[in-house]
């Protein structure tokens, strides 16, 4: 089944972005560079899945790197991530789906790393089944052995006014204990993005106010362990 931009992308999403990245997900796009700025891959390429127009993605994170590679099927990403990126220097855009050019886009980019953009928490929400997500997610480290990669995406989300603060974790986060932990009840949906992140990598959940009401829990870590990582900021 082909990926749906509509449910993860799309006009609306651009419209709703642009509308809130500079007040309401401010405080989200903040956590997600310091959290970009301590990923220190050894490589002057990048291959971003997913960034969308970028919405949330640090000017000074794109310009660190000397070619960039894009895949997002979204039709409007592209448009809108080079007028509001136009010092990243995007040396080609993949219209389409990642886990379909995956093959032969890393075996051509050796050296790459890679950033998941806040869509691999969205797989089970754009046009796959339950089973199909969860063994893309199963591949994901296989698929990038040798490859520097790090992601952000949704783990939970859900109805509420609070906005607890990051909780630095340092293995795979057990869902009821997480919530309880950041004194959050109610119903959450799951995005089944728990198990991404190989167990021994810490992690962080940054708590991004996606909507007046609405919480979503996002993971931030770093896949590969080759890689240096700075310190947390105290
Ligand atoms: C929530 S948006 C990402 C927002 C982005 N982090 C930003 O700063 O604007 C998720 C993006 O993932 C893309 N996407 C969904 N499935 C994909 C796939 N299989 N391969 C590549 N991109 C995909 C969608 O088109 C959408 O643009």
């Amino acid at each position: 089944m082909s990926p749906r931009p509509d449910r993860s992308g799309g006009l609306n999403w651009h419209l709703r972005a642009l509308a809130r990245r500079g007040t309401l997900w401010r405080p989200f796009r903040d956590q997600l560079a310091s959290f970009l700025a301590r990923w220190q891959p050894l490589t002057r390429t990048l291959i971003l899945v997913g960034p969308s127009a970028g919405w949330c993605l640090p000017p000074d994170f794109l310009t660190r790197f000397d070619r960039i590679l894009a895949v997002d099927p979204d039709p409007w990403a592209k448009l809108f991530f080079r007028r509001i990126h136009p010092n990243a220097r995007i040396g080609r855009w993949i219209k389409g789906d990642f886990f379909a050019v995956a093959p032969d886009l890393l075996a051509g980019e050796p050296d790459a790393a890679i950033l998941f953009c806040n869509m691999l928490g969205q797989l089970r929400f754009a046009g796959r089944d339950a089973e199909e997500a969860d063994r893309l997610i199963a591949g994901i480290t296989p698929l990038l052995a040798g490859h520097p990669w790090a992601s952000f995406h949704e783990l939970l989300s859900g109805e509420t006014d609070m906005t607890p603060s990051i909780m630095p974790l340092a293995g795979p986060p057990h869902h009821e204990t997480l919530l309880k932990e950041l004194g959050l009840s109610g119903e959450w949906l799951d995005h089944a993005a728990g198990h991404l992140l190989p167990k021994a990598m810490q992690r962080d959940i940054v708590p991004w106010r996606f909507a007046p009401g609405r919480l979503h829990l996002v993971e931030m870590g770093i896949g590969n362990a080759r890689e240096p990582v700075t310190a947390r900021p105290s």
